[in-house]
């Protein structure tokens, strides 16, 4: 874990924005809001922010007003269009109700500072996609709704979860993989302060998994050393029992929640991997001992067999071939795609760190190689953007697990066109995964 060829390379190109000294004043600004509102917390009014919720009529008309004003200067609908059709899809992923392309933009024409953060957010994937290096409407946008969102927190309206994980979508697109966690910090101080799960239900509900999926991002590039930062049992409403999870999530009866399992099954290994690192390499005393960590390895491994095997239809693939290198796994449902390949994910690592006494007889189920080929062969046969760029992570840890050259070639042609057609930086783990091959496929 501490050799150099895991850890996140150095080869990360910054680019432009991230260095620019407006963006990175207001970022720090924003970060020290949120915690200041994080640490006195306290809802105002108990609701979710819902679509279309009258305020008072006064303040209502002036919002109105703002939004529509907003939205007729500059490329200011290019990016609203580029939001509903580019950016929105990739959030919703998971959401056949649409929550952020649906709901979202409509709770937007009564608030700016919404509406400014969606348009800083799509600005800030039109420039990225193009390459531009200079000019950066995002920074001016993400700067205004920065000024808007402050008197929200002020007021403790929970309008500002939805702004607040936006915005930090935007801060993610080009972090650097060492700043990834300080930016996700924010709102896992908020979601905590205002007590919202991944069950508290309608708007804040999408968010927070929207949220979760890049927490575990975060830890899945801590390779081994960190869960999320959000706990586990912070995913469940307050008072459940962790032991009877899966029961939480079935009663739901909805693919997208036995979608939203496999990323709650996939942090919790996270967790695993991470606090038996911990107690091993850094001596902590989180009690996970060779016993301990057999006995949690083992559950884990059986309940996400029982997350495969539990799959509704739409989460099932329509047709697999078994090609190579890679087998062609198709899916017509987008949470389909990357649920399966987390659950590949999931299961690559698990086995990465098998205890020498449990002896599995499961035929292919457990070869950690023949996952790590489903998850490239998962990205390889459904090119759905949203999907596309949360495969990058598992691309990854199923990329060093590869030997043949062929397969590297395929992979790195594979994660560069995902960078070119997301905008999305990614191309910083190709380095990484020659460093763990030992040359370079460029
Ligand atoms: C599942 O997660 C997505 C975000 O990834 C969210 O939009 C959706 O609302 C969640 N589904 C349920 C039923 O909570």
């Amino acid at each position: 874990m501490t050799d150099n060829s895991s850890s996140p390379s150095n080869s990360w190109p910054l680019d432009q924005f991230v260095q620019d000294p407006g963006y990175l004043a207001y970022q720090e600004e924003l970060r020290c809001l949120i915690f200041n509102t994080a640490q006195t917390a306290a809802p105002s009014r108990e609701t979710s922010p819902a679509p279309g919720e009258d305020g008072p009529p006064g303040e209502d008309f002036e919002a109105l007003a703002q939004t529509k004003a907003a939205l007729s200067t500059g490329r200011r609908l290019v990016y609203l269009k580029n939001y509903v059709a580019e950016v929105a899809p990739w959030l919703d992923m998971f959401d056949s109700e649409r929550a952020f392309t649906v709901q979202v933009p409509v709770l937007a024409r009564r608030c700016p500072a919404l509406l400014y953060a969606i348009l800083a957010l799509s600005a800030r994937q039109m420039e990225r996609k193009e390459a531009k290096q200079h000019s950066f409407d995002s920074l001016e946008l993400y700067q205004e709704a920065i000024r808007l969102l402050n008197p929200l927190l002020q007021a403790r309206d929970l309008t500002i979860i939805p702004i607040c994980v936006i915005l930090c979508c935007l801060e993610m697109m080009s972090a650097s993989p060492q700043d990834w966690r300080r930016h996700l910090e924010g709102c896992a101080a908020l979601f905590d302060a205002f007590d919202i799960n991944g069950f508290s239900g309608g708007l804040l509900q999408a968010v927070f998994w929207c949220y979760v999926r890049m927490d575990l991002c975060g830890a899945l590039i801590s390779d081994g050393t960190q869960g999320t930062i959000v706990p586990l049992e912070k995913w469940l409403p307050s008072g459940a029992n962790p032991t009877s999870a899966a029961d939480l999530f079935r009663e739901h009866q909805s693919p997208d929640m036995h979608a939203n399992y496999s990323v709650y099954l996939c942090s919790k290994v996270s967790e695993l991997v991470a606090d038996r690192t911990r107690y091993i390499e850094l001596g902590e005393s989180n009690g996970c001992d060779s016993a301990v960590f057999e006995r949690r390895w083992l559950r884990l491994w059986h309940d996400l067999q029982a997350w495969l095997q539990d799959r509704p239809p739409e989460i099932l693939p329509v047709k697999i071939i078994d090609s190579r290198p890679f087998p062609q796994i198709l899916f017509v449902h987008w949470a389909g795609i990357s649920s399966n390949q987390l659950y590949h994910t999931a299961c690559t690592l698990l086995l990465g760190s098998k205890p020498r006494e449990i002896k599995l007889d499961v035929g292919h189920t457990g070869s950690a190689i023949w996952h790590a080929k489903c998850i490239c062969g998962i990205s390889l046969t459904n090119p759905h953007q949203g999907c596309l760029n949360n495969a990058i992570q598992p691309l990854w840890i199923a990329g060093r697990l590869l030997s043949h050259k062929s397969e590297h070639l395929l992979l790195s042609k594979l994660i560069q066109s995902i960078e070119a057609m997301t905008g999305w930086a990614t191309c910083w783990r190709i380095a990484d995964l020659e460093n763990a091959w030992g040359y370079k496929v460029r």
